[in-house]
């Protein structure tokens, strides 16, 4: 039972490592240039930045080492990319600490460390490893930050034929349904867009 899980969780991880091998093989130097496709095929990295200018989700996580992964073609992530709109939605700014500090005083360095802290948990509640995939749902997914998991359901509606249209994912404050509003493809993974924010707090 426990295996069969992790082998669902590991096969789309090992077929694509396959289909990557397969392709260097293939690819001879020459190969490279002639073939577009092969040559160009953009990187989580590449997709977030032509999003920009003034991307506030790219914004926080390009000051993250994390964020080196997303140009990482030997490594596979699933990134939740929250609107503007939604991130500017939210009661705290994404670096803002959880809870009110009341009274007590801290120094800049320590506002410096909590802030830093407090943007990685953020951003690694938007990131999965491997790619998600929406066939069969209900799923939930461990995000990158310890213990926070994230799940994907069919919506009500479920007229669309693109599938990610029918799907709704939980994991934002209060389990509201957080929208699906684009599914971009990467060389190394897979960019969902989403009108609302994943709350760090499990
Ligand atoms: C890319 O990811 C692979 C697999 O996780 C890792 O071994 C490698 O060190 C990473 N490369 C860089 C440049 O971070």
């Amino acid at each position: 039972m426990r295996l069969g899980y992790i082998f669902t969780l590991c096969a789309p991880l090992l077929a694509a490592a396959s289909r990557s091998e397969q392709k260097i093989m293939a690819a001879k130097p020459q190969d490279i240039l002639a073939d577009p496709f092969v040559a160009s095929q953009p990187t989580i990295t590449d997709v977030l930045t032509i999003q920009r200018p003034g991307n506030i989700f790219f914004d926080y996580a390009r000051s993250l080492a994390l964020s080196e992964s997303f140009s990482n073609k030997s490594k596979e992530l699933t990134v939740l990319m929250p609107t503007n709109t939604a991130v500017m939605k939210m009661d705290r700014k994404p670096n803002e600490p959880e809870q009110p500090g009341g009274d007590i005083q801290i120094t800049e360095a320590e506002y410096e460390s909590q802030s830093t802290e407090n943007v990685e948990r953020w951003v690694s509640a938007h990131v999965i490893e491997g790619r998600v995939s929406l066939d069969k749902l209900p799923k939930s997914y461990n995000t990158l930050l310890s213990g926070k998991t994230v799940s994907f359901e069919f919506s009500s509606d479920t007229s669309s034929t693109d599938d990610w249209k029918n799907v709704v994912m939980k994991g934002g404050k209060d389990d509201y349904d957080i929208k699906i509003l684009n599914r971009l493809e990467a060389a190394n993974g897979v960019i969902f867009v989403i009108d609302g924010t994943v709350s760090p707090s499990s």
